[in-house]
């Protein structure tokens, strides 16, 4: 084994994405793949799980290392179920990546639906974060499994973004509950961290970035955010893997808790 093998292999660990059918975790999942690790797809839409791992498979070769389940992760009782489903692939998982989360609308303050302004707050906080932070926690101590998390942060967890309110407040407090939760887990040897994507294109955010797809056309908030962004471009997702398995290997990050890396092309440096 080189020296890198042992320092960036994975191939020690089992790991969970959530929202495992959306842009970004297909990405990572790609990246963790084919560094050796086992992979389970969680999403609550079959068809994502099965695109996704009819497309990693595909890709990777990796198809007896990856595997998917349809889970609800606002549903405390179903995410316990699931983890003792997970558990039968590959054996007791040690990574968890919460990557279900997302936006939904844009308006003015003074026009904010609040019943989407819940469902956003629902979808970041309580699928994104909460409820499977407390399942896998809880079950990692049972097991003395030093486990490790990594959630998704956003440029709207340091920056609000104008119009997509809910998007905002339910991301800072994914960064919020990233430092808390690495203290209080830190005593268990689980670490949590995250990663802040800065703008890639995503199932969620598209009608807000993109106005044409087959020209690439960009919306007045697309043209917007390229302007603010010193690298001129939007991410490609595979960007983000990179940070992914730093945060997972515990040889390259093992004293490292409570903490978000931007991945954004320098979005928030950006200034005159
Ligand atoms: N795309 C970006 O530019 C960007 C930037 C910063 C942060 N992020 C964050 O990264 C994460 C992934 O973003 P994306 O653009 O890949 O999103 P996406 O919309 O492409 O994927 C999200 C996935 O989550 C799944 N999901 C939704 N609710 C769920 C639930 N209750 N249980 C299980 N699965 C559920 C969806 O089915 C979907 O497959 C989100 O938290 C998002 O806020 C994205």
């Amino acid at each position: 084994m080189t020296y890198l093998d042992e320092m960036f292999g994975l191939d020690d660990k089992i790991i969970i994405i959530t929202g495992g059918g959306g842009i970004i975790a297909n990405a990572i999942a790609e990246g963790l793949l084919k560094a050796k690790a086992k992979v389970i797809i969680w999403d609550i839409v079959q068809e994502a799980i099965d695109q996704t791992i009819e497309r990693l498979t595909e890709i990777t070769g990796e198809k007896n290392n990856v595997k998917g389940l349809i889970v609800d992760t606002t549903n405390e009782e179903s995410i316990e179920k699931s983890i003792n489903e997970t558990e039968k692939f590959f054996g007791p998982p040690n990574v968890l990546i919460n990557g279900a989360g997302g936006n939904r609308g844009k308006s003015a303050f003074i026009d904010t639906n609040i019943s989407q302004f819940e469902f956003v707050l629902r979808l970041n906080l309580i699928a994104g974060l909460v409820v499977p932070t407390k399942a896998m926690a809880k079950y990692w101590i049972k097991k003395n499994i030093k486990g490790s998390i990594i959630n998704m942060t956003s440029m709207a967890s340091y920056v609000p973004l104008s119009g997509v309110w809910a998007y905002d407040a339910s991301k800072a407090g994914v960064l919020n509950l990233t430092m808390a939760t690495a203290k209080e887990l830190a005593p268990n040897g689980i670490r949590v961290n995250a990663i802040a994507p800065g703008f890639f294109v995503g199932k969620q955010n598209k009608d807000l970035l993109i106005k044409n797809e087959k020209t690439g056309e960009l919306t007045e908030r697309g043209q917007s955010i390229i302007q603010r962004t010193p690298f001129g471009r939007f991410g490609d997702a595979s960007e983000l893997i990179g940070a992914a398995i730093f945060l997972i290997s515990d040889m390259a990050s093992g004293f490292i808790t409570g903490v978000s890396i931007p991945v954004d092309g320098g979005f928030l440096v950006d200034c005159i």
